[in-house]
């Protein structure tokens, strides 16, 4: 499968290339238009990949997660393009995870006022969510994401080749947030999910590209919609939440060390939906047939955090919310999401203890 999805509006222009095996000719054809290109690579696939440093092609690489997304991190990097005498004319491709897509986009949207930017995500985390829809950041002492930017890259690279080498850990990663569009979205992707899930963990091609196609397709219904997530209707970029108020917290308790994005937001999903539920918004059944689909997938729904206080003090200083109130994006079925705002700390407290 080949398909190039062209985003050209009067607010959002970018496009989106799914090619397998398609990486080094992709690096090679944006060096012929280039004065410069520069290459950044998470240096765990750095040797899987057929790029070198040839005429006007610098690569830099180095180790990637969580932990690059920091003012550190963003001040090494640009102090590098930088010494390696980047101009207005060079452009910047991240090769990676999401954690690098973040810092590169980041950087290529405020380095000399913004340098062109090609974004090759290597994780299924990645190539279905983060690489599109042109928000990128790092994170601060006081939450993650806080200091960041809306900057569509030029165009986005997905090859599922390059997905091979990813520890079926990251792959589950992934997972999560192609269920997450569907249960957002999409009811009969739903279902086509309970069906293909198996082979899609075990990389079948084309179970995969379609999956991924898919979700891309739902992500961008949202962009579309409402880039900058001003909306506050069920039309908000902000339904790309569902999991993510609790899945945010618990990855913010743990330090980012427990779990990963995937695992952390598939509580969350399981969670949410249970408030859904709790608030008279999903059918017992649909809660349940979620529930077995994570279960069968071996994605983790639940930790003890969820009964604790604490959790309530992280929720209540998220970004999103004011005052006591925290905001949440909820599931009315499968496949039909709803904003939810302004439910009261005690209250979210009082359902989390009886969930
Ligand atoms: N900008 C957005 O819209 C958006 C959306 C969702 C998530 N995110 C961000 O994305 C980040 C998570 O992204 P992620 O899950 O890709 O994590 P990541 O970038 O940390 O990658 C996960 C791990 O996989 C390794 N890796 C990458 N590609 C590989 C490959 N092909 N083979 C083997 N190993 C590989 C990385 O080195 C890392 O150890 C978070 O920081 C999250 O906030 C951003
Ligand atoms: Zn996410």
């Amino acid at each position: 499968m080949q398909k190039k999805i062209n985003i050209n509006n009067k607010k959002l222009k970018t496009s989106i290339l799914i090619k397998k095996n398609f990486i080094s000719k992709f690096v090679k054809n944006i060096a012929e238009k280039n004065e410069k290109v520069f290459c950044i690579i998470d240096s765990k696939i750095r040797n899987n990949l057929n790029i070198n440093n040839q005429k006007n092609i610098i690569i830099i690489s180095f180790k990637c997660g969580e932990k690059i997304k920091t003012f550190d991190g963003y001040k090494n990097l640009a102090e590098k393009l930088i010494l390696k005498d980047v101009n207005r004319k060079s452009a910047v491709i991240a090769i990676g995870g999401g954690s690098l897509g973040d810092l590169v986009g980041f950087v290529a949207s405020t380095l000399l006022r913004g340098l062109d930017f090609f974004l090759i995500p290597t994780t299924l985390l990645s190539q279905v969510d983060s690489s599109i829809g042109g928000k990128n950041g790092i994170n601060t002492r006081f939450g993650k994401n806080l200091l960041g930017t809306f900057f569509q890259p030029k165009e986005v690279l997905i090859d599922i080749s390059v997905l091979n080498s990813l520890p079926r850990k990251e792959i589950k990663s992934g997972y999560a947030e192609i269920i997450k569009h569907a249960l957002i979205k999409d009811y009969a992707f739903f279902n086509w999910l309970e069906k293909n899930a198996n082979k899609l963990l075990n990389l079948n091609k084309s179970i995969l590209e379609q999956a991924i196609y898919k979700s891309i397709m739902i992500k961008l219904y949202y962009v579309i919609k409402d880039e900058k997530e001003f909306l506050s209707n069920n039309n908000s970029r902000a339904m790309l939440n569902f999991g993510h108020t609790i899945g945010h917290a618990i990855e913010s308790h743990y330090n980012y060390q427990k779990f990963n994005h995937g695992e952390a937001i598939s509580i969350g999903m399981i969670t949410e939906a249970k408030i859904s539920n709790y608030l008279g918004l999903l059918s017992s059944k649909e809660l349940e047939k979620i529930i077995i689909h994570f279960k069968k997938c071996k994605l983790k729904i639940y930790d003890k955090i969820l009964k604790d206080r604490i959790l309530i003090k992280i929720l209540a200083k998220d970004k999103k919310n004011f005052q006591n109130n925290i905001n949440f994006s909820l599931i009315k079925q499968i496949g039909s999401s709803i904003f939810y705002k302004k439910l009261d700390k005690h209250q979210v407290y009082k359902i989390l203890k009886n969930i």
